[in-house]
């Protein structure tokens, strides 16, 4: 990986006359990092970042945020044009090799892809100790660690086929099990995956035909469906991508990983925030009621917060919501769909944006706040928004797990602590205490 190290900077211990130097670190674009591999060893002191908010994990060639200016690359490419000219197997090839590819790479890949899109014929039986009712995340995080079970045998992941299978594999199965996750949930037959369609075709085809009549695809919802999960596939090392890595890390296989990091974008603060910005929306329910929300969400006593507003790294507006937002006028438009909602999304980041908390906070509509209207214009239910957040993520997920299992400097993530707990005492018999 890339870097280079042409400065230092020296940290003085004031309680002791020592001090070390530290290397300083430049990558290709963004902040350099102050490498502190050796301040434990040079000071017996840790550093304390808890929400690792001034902490850089790893070297990574993926996604490159600027937070302030509100950029976002793939692999040096930006998101707007991705989302306009490419394809999500395209971005996913990208991600996962480093280049655009040329047309026999992108074929190889889409019929790569395209044969390993069914899953084994057992794993349905998974779906079935399910109750119908079951949140389709949950459903999908323990059938994703299920496939464990079925390739923990011949994984290999120090071998590069292996590894590329295992990779590819779970691009091509996420749309699979998502879909069955959700014809579970509506007590419909599973759909098998069909060859002939385009991957974001394939996955409506599973979700929304009935064996009782011909399902058409409409090219709209399609395309609008492929920019979807090009705009969701990878961000740096968020939570998600985080966990995903400190699990892969120890060596554990990369279907665990994956399930790992369903389970944390699962939460509303993270990927979840889609299904929680419609719910919060249909709460709101009309216009008149926005600034009640708004008040509580400014209100330092209330933990409610605005879904789909403030972003740890976006101090300024999430490219992907800017794409999202032009597609959601788009998509509703070319369906003949109104819906009240977005009338009421678009007035809340009206008021919102013009706000001093949320001028002050730095505070823009993200990457969620859009995109559930579409979905729902789409057809989906509220609870099926975060499953299609982890399909596209799993792109993002698997190639960071890749990057990280080919960087021979990688070690088995261990953060220490702050320890806030009783110092050394004696055990205390129960008749005395
Ligand atoms: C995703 O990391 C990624 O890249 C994630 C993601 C990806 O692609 O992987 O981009 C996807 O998770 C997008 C974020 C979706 N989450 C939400 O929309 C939930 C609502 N947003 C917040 O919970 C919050 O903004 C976070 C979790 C997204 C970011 O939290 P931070 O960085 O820890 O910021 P913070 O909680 O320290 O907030 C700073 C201040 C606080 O006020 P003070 O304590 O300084 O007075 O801003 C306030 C917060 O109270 N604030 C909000 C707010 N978000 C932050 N106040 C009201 N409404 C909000 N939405």
């Amino acid at each position: 990986m890339a870097s280079k190290s042409n400065s230092s900077v020296t940290v003085s211990l004031n309680n002791t006359n020592k001090s070390v130097d530290l290397p300083v670190l430049s990558g290709t674009l963004g902040p350099d990092v102050i490498d502190i591999r050796s301040l434990y060893s040079s000071t017996d002191m840790f550093t304390f970042d808890p929400g690792y908010g001034a902490t850089g994990s790893c070297m990574s060639g993926l996604t490159f945020i600027d937070g302030d200016e509100g950029v976002l690359l793939h692999r040096g490419y930006p998101i707007e044009q991705l989302a306009e000219k490419s394809t999500f197997l395209e971005v996913a090839y990208l991600l996962l090799n480093g280049e655009l590819p040329n047309t026999e790479q992108n074929d190889e890949f889409t019929h790569a892809i395209t044969n390993h899109t069914m899953v084994h014929e057992q794993i349905s039986t998974f779906f079935r100790g399910f109750r119908r009712d079951a949140h389709p995340m949950a459903i999908l995080c323990g059938v994703t660690g299920a496939l464990s079970a079925f390739y923990h045998d011949n994984i290999d992941h120090y071998d590069e086929t292996s590894r590329m299978i295992s990779c590819r594999r779970l691009i091509a199965k996420m749309p699979t099990l998502a879909a069955m996750a959700y014809k579970y949930s509506i007590g419909q037959p599973f759909n098998y995956p069909q060859n002939k369609l385009g991957y974001a075709e394939n996955f409506l085809h599973m979700c929304f035909s009935v064996p009782t009549e011909i399902y058409e695809i409409d090219p709209v919802v399609a395309d609008a469906m492929d920019k979807i999960l090009i705009l969701h596939a990878d961000h740096e090392q968020n939570a998600s991508t985080s966990t995903v890595r400190l699990a892969g890390s120890s060596g554990a296989n990369p279907f665990a990983c994956i399930a790992a990091g369903i389970a944390s974008l699962w939460g509303p603060a993270h990927g979840g925030a889609n299904e929680a910005v419609l719910n919060m929306l249909n709460e709101i329910g009309t216009k008149d009621n926005i600034k009640t929300f708004v008040d509580k969400a400014k209100d330092k006593n209330d933990p409610f917060r605005l879904f789909g507003f403030g972003h740890r790294v976006y101090k300024n507006y999430d490219p992907r919501a800017q794409v999202m937002r032009k597609s959601c006028h788009e998509v509703l438009n070319k369906m003949g769909v109104s819906d009240p909602l977005l009338e009421v999304a678009m007035e809340m980041e009206e008021i919102a944006l013009k706000d001093p908390y949320f001028i002050e906070k730095k505070l823009y509509p993200n990457v969620d706040f859009y995109s559930g209207i579409i979905l729902k214009a789409m057809g989906f239910p509220t609870s099926m928004f975060t499953v299609l957040f982890a399909v596209a993520r799993t792109v993002g997920w698997i190639s960071q797990w890749k990057e990280m299992v080919e960087d021979t400097s990688q070690r088995i993530g261990r953060p220490r602590q702050l320890y806030t707990g009783p110092a050394t005492r004696d055990y205390i018999d129960i008749t005395k205490r």
